[in-house]
């Protein structure tokens, strides 16, 4: 799905030195690089903070304790996401509450949002899914509305631009109260193994963040909260820090090969091509298309995969089992509840291969193949 061995091989004689250097001064936590990275992070999203973490998880989790959460309160998320935005919420003993996502963005819809809503709710944590901004403007305006935390997850969408209504421009993970990111090697911008950080323009909640994220001190032994272990390697941080200058680039080859496929796939009408709202400059982490058959949508998507499959091609499903239908979450009542639209999406979506380093040929033959299966069948 990713071919991260060629992009490393574009920049090898910047990373190498970097990774030599972090050795040779034997700083491996906390070295310059984790406060250099920090600060370019800060001025690439345009927020006052950035606490590097030890990954997207972690982030998530550190940001829920340092908004002081208790057990028992509701955090709303969509079902249709990766279980990291949901896991943390009940580590934490706080309540998932899941909602429903929007066919056309995969992002949290907001009358869904506002519908799920009681005196319990504490905050929200809507997730840029796939590279596509959610809608901001309208998750902030409810927050405020109720008085209530927004994270934005934006594992999947560094680098993307929100437009406000007002024409506002804005890099996503910069909007909320706070905002969590991954720097899992497969994403936008990743490491060579784990990573994470977390953004925010609030003075005190990046003192917490901080704190929490080093064992609840700010002077060495001496721990005011409970906290955890959570840092960025400085050989991690001295890797992002080369790759964060390329993340512009990065972003432009991906959004092409968007636009390759979509052309390809244009008249397939059984087929439905990533929307990309207006607001939104979609960053593509992945690309995820829909089947559009009303029945045995499941069967064909399995047949295609395996189609695909014989031609060398891998496809994935992102993610066949929504939060809602998840055994981790079945004593919360939320768990049970209907959303149509994600059962739909979870058995629509299939993600093609997009990374910075696919060619014109690759792609041609990925987007033949499918096209061939469909005249087929
Ligand atoms: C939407 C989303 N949230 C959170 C995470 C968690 O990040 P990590 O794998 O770095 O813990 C990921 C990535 O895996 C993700 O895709």
């Amino acid at each position: 799905m990713v071919d991260t061995q060629t992009q490393y091989r574009k920049i090898k004689t910047e990373v190498d030195k970097a990774v030599i250097d972090v050795m040779e001064s034997s700083a491996f936590i906390n070295g310059k690089p984790v406060k250099d990275l920090a600060a370019n992070l800060s001025a690439y999203l345009g927020v006052k903070h950035t606490i590097p973490c030890a990954n997207g998880t972690d982030a998530l989790q550190i940001a829920m304790m340092a908004l002081g959460l208790q057990p028992g309160d509701e955090v709303i998320t969509p079902s249709f996401t990766y279980v990291a935005t949901t896991e943390v919420i009940a580590l934490l003993r706080l309540t998932p509450v899941f909602v429903e996502v929007d066919a056309n963005t995969f992002c949290m819809d907001p009358v869904s949002l506002e519908k799920a809503i009681t005196s319990k709710t504490k905050a929200i944590v809507p997730v840029h899914l796939y590279g596509h901004a959610a809608p901001m403007d309208q998750i902030m305006q409810i927050a405020e509305r109720y008085k209530l935390a927004v994270i934005e997850d934006n594992a999947q969408a560094i680098g993307a631009v929100y437009t406000s209504a007002d024409g506002t421009k804005k890099k996503t993970g910069s909007i909320a109260h706070i905002s969590a990111t991954s720097f899992y090697p497969s994403k936008n911008l990743g490491a060579f193994g784990d990573g994470g950080a977390l953004f925010t323009n609030d003075d005190e909640l990046a003192g917490k963040m901080t704190m929490i994220a080093n064992h609840g001190q700010t002077k060495r032994y001496y721990h005011d909260v409970v906290g955890c272990n959570s840092r960025l390697d400085t050989m991690q941080a001295a890797i992002l820090d080369i790759k964060l200058k390329h993340l512009d680039d990065y972003i432009t080859a991906r959004r092409a090969a968007a636009d390759f496929y979509d052309k390809a796939f244009a008249a397939e009408n059984r087929l439905e091509t990533p929307y990309r709202a207006d607001w939104s400059h979609h960053v593509f982490h992945q690309y995820t298309l829909k089947l559009t058959d009303k029945e045995n949508t499941a069967a064909t998507r399995n047949g295609l995969q395996e189609f695909l499959a014989s031609h060398g091609i891998p496809s994935m499903i992102y993610y066949p089992v929504p939060g809602h239908k998840q055994k981790m979450f079945a004593q919360f009542n939320s768990a049970a509840a209907e959303l149509p639209v994600t059962d739909r999406l979870t058995d629509q979506v299939i993600s093609l291969p997009i990374h910075t380093e696919l060619d014109q040929e690759q792609q041609q033959f990925i987007a033949g193949k499918v096209l061939e299966f469909f005249a087929q069948s």
